[in-house]
């Protein structure tokens, strides 16, 4: 049985990236193993947000992570601002932490470009995310970590920070997470431009599928996503990308191999690849949909939030104190 943690930031537009990225893998890895799902609220604020809207999206999101599958009695469920430990460990990161390598992270460098090009507007929020991100897994001795590729980087950073930590106090106050994309879907690719990753911040929003979205707006934005002139079913991501990721998509939700997909679609054309895909999404999101509108009504969760938290909160709590002797700091509080 392995320890497992894994976010996602608080926000009520979840897409299908993040479903087959992160969502999908950790509902399957919940039977096993021993499973912390937050809601990374604290990574909500590294960008101007209205704290209104914030409040809705946390309570939205937990409705979908039940609406997906995640069964709040098997894994730990909570928002990361419960436990105020994950902004403490954070800073203690951030003082073992250099400029340069922060200021090297990709997610850094595009979302800071999207907010300014001038570093007197750039949130510095946006520059210590990944150290609020490595606190998330080391508080918790987190063996793997299920996450889309566009964290990686992120997770090697938590691995580098967690062996300098280890190394500078002599001790293994720290264990060394892996980072584990799954099988396959660990970069699902925008419907309109295939060669950039399915993202919430898109500008045209018909190359993204909302969870939330009407299922006729699903169905219009799979039939009008990009593909090629070939007409040949194939997974041949550096010629075909729009088929590739429509194929990479299908693969996910179906459990059909790609081989198996090609082989299907052997004599036919994209539309016919692009309408029994429309089919398979709709399907899975009708059903998230219904259960969403479920889990609103569902008085028990908050309870569920709240007995989790005080689980975890003990746990985190424990393991400052630890660090905190180690760094020669309080360690009675
Ligand atoms: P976030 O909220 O941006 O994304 C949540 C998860 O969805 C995955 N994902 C995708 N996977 C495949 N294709 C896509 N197009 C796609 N878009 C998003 C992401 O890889 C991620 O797994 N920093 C994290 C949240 C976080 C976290 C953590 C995760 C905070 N602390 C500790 C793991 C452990 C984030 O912003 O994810």
């Amino acid at each position: 049985m392995k320890k497992i943690i894994s976010g996602l930031q608080a926000t009520d537009s979840l897409t299908l990236g993040n479903y087959i990225g992160s969502i999908k893998s950790l509902v399957e890895l919940q039977n096993e193993n021993n499973l912390y799902v937050f809601i990374a609220d604290l990574h909500s604020i590294t960008v101007p947000i209205d704290p209104k809207d914030l409040e809705k999206n946390r309570k939205s999101i937990v409705c979908l992570y039940k609406a997906c599958g995640l069964d709040f009695k098997k894994s730990k469920i909570f928002y990361q601002s419960s436990i105020i430990e994950h902004s403490h460990l954070a800073y203690i990161l951030m003082c073992h932490s250099n400029l340069g390598e922060l200021n090297r992270m990709n997610q850094f460098k595009s979302k800071s470009l999207k907010q300014s090009n001038k570093t007197e507007t750039i949130p510095t929020g946006l520059l210590i995310y990944p150290c609020l991100m490595a606190a998330d897994i080391l508080l918790y001795d987190a063996d793997i970590v299920p996450v889309g590729s566009d964290q990686k980087q992120h997770i090697e950073l938590t691995r580098i920070l967690a062996d300098r930590f280890n190394k500078k106090y002599k001790s293994k106050i720290f264990k060394i997470p892996e980072f584990y994309p799954p099988k396959i879907g660990g970069r699902i690719m925008d419907l309109l431009d295939p060669t950039v990753k399915m993202s919430k911040s898109s500008e045209n929003k018909k190359g993204t599928i909302f969870l939330l979205d009407k299922i006729e707006d699903i169905r219009k934005k799979i039939m009008g996503s990009k593909t090629d002139s070939l007409n040949k079913v194939n997974f041949d991501i550096e010629n075909q990308p729009g088929v590739a990721n429509l194929l990479t998509i299908y693969s996910s939700l179906s459990g059909l191999s790609i081989k198996e997909i090609e082989k299907k679609y052997i004599n036919k054309n994209y539309g016919d690849l692009k309408k029994d895909l429309a089919e398979i999404v709709c399907k899975v999101v009708e059903d998230i949909q219904k259960k969403y509108n479920d889990a609103k009504n569902n008085k028990n969760l908050d309870k569920e939030l709240k007995l989790n938290s005080s689980v975890c909160k003990k746990e985190a709590h424990n393991k400052i104190k630890e660090i905190h002797k180690i760094l020669g700091l309080e360690y009675e509080y």
